[in-house]
């Protein structure tokens, strides 16, 4: 029997999503075999990428002067992808350190340009973001790198910087959540496995003029133009998953978009906080401002009661509650795979929790 499951990735897909895909896993369109077992240069599956990219265009209403990659390596892949392509215009990049992913993001940068971390949280345990009216960028920087919504942590940031440098974001845990105004962007990853699809698949939206000035002098894999010139296909792309985010992008336009989700999303998270905010037995760390949407992270008053907390909720239908090692207490992905449903639950177990043992 399936349960609500809040892991934070590989996050949730919708049932619905899941059954067609089951309905056509033995035999795809009467090719004689699945999807995973005919070549990715078939017509049968041309179109299937194809379409899958031109949905995922529409929903996000990705302008004509951005081309979208389907690629592999995960985001952890970009941090490295990301500077190898720009450091050779002035050597330096702009960071901003708001978690534990964006501290990944510069450590990787770092051995590849010089990173300037212009703003940063850490000294508060991450428990807000840095406002970006404070950034300080600097003048050599080729690009400004930030990461809008921290997994771990569960802190975000919710505006959409405006800055006179190429923005590059980590996208990863709030892409799809919410419409979004790629224009400002000069290129956005995402690993797909929370709102896209299953793991194996990275996404990036990518300015063209920006991809031009890519580094020429690097491997072809790692050369975002060269994954733009082979559509995708310099090698064997990860076809699976890219036909599982494609019946994804399907069942979101289906839904109503992504007004739809970001309506259902802001829905779920504030009954959780606003849930969270009124016990005193639970409570949550973040600035107001910079809670997450997707990840909301609480903790115990008594953190001897977490593993029995976990336990019941297991028991109850509640899967993958446990907060990051690094960060401890409990944290709920909410993904747009999570109904208000499972979230109403969620907080009925918290409740009858704290009735038992607060
Ligand atoms: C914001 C963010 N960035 C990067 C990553 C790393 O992604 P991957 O495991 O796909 O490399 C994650 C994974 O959860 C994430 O949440």
């Amino acid at each position: 029997m399936r349960k609500w499951n809040f892991c934070a990735g590989p996050g949730a897909i919708s049932e619905e999503v899941l059954e067609e895909v089951q309905s056509e896993l033995l035999e795809y369109k009467n090719a004689g075999a699945s999807i995973m077992e005919v070549s990715h240069r078939s017509k049968l599956y041309s179109a299937v990428a194809d379409e899958a990219k031109q949905d995922l265009i529409e929903i996000l209403n990705i302008p004509k002067n951005y081309d979208v990659l389907f690629l592999q390596g995960g985001a952890t892949h970009q941090f490295s992808m990301v500077p190898y392509n720009f450091c050779h215009s002035s050597g330096e990049a702009d960071y901003i350190l708001s978690g534990t992913w964006s501290k990944k993001a510069i450590s990787e940068a770092s051995k590849i340009i010089k990173v300037n971390t212009i703003a940063s949280s850490e000294a508060k345990n991450y428990s807000y973001a840095p406002d970006p009216k404070t950034w300080n960028l600097s003048e050599s920087a080729a690009y400004v790198h930030y990461c809008p919504n921290e997994t771990i942590q569960g802190v975000a940031i919710h505006d959409i910087p405006s800055v006179d440098k190429p923005i590059i974001s980590d996208a990863s845990s709030v892409i799809l959540s919410e419409p979004l105004d790629v224009n400002k962007f000069s290129l956005i990853y995402a690993g797909a496995q929370k709102n896209i699809g299953p793991a194996g698949l990275t996404i990036v939206i990518i300015e063209r003029d920006f991809m031009e000035l890519g580094n020429q002098k690097i491997p072809n894999i790692l050369k975002y133009s060269e994954h733009s010139i082979a559509d995708s296909m310099l090698n064997t792309p990860p076809t699976f998953a890219w036909y599982m985010a494609g019946k994804v992008f399907k069942w979101i336009k289906k839904k109503g978009g992504l007004e739809f989700f970001k309506q259902q999303n802001h829905i779920k998270a504030s009954k959780l906080y606003e849930y969270i905010d009124s016990s005193d037995f639970y409570s949550n760390k973040i600035d107001i401002e910079n809670r997450s949407i997707m990840n909301v992270t609480f903790f115990l008053e008594n953190d001897e009661l977490d593993t029995s907390f976990l336990h019941q909720a297991e028991e109850n239908g509640l899967l993958n509650l446990k907060g990051h090692r690094s960060v401890g207490g409990m944290r709920a992905s909410i993904y747009n795979a999570m109904p208000l449903e499972g979230v109403e639950e969620l907080i009925n177990y918290m409740q009858y929790f704290e009735s038992k043992n607060g």
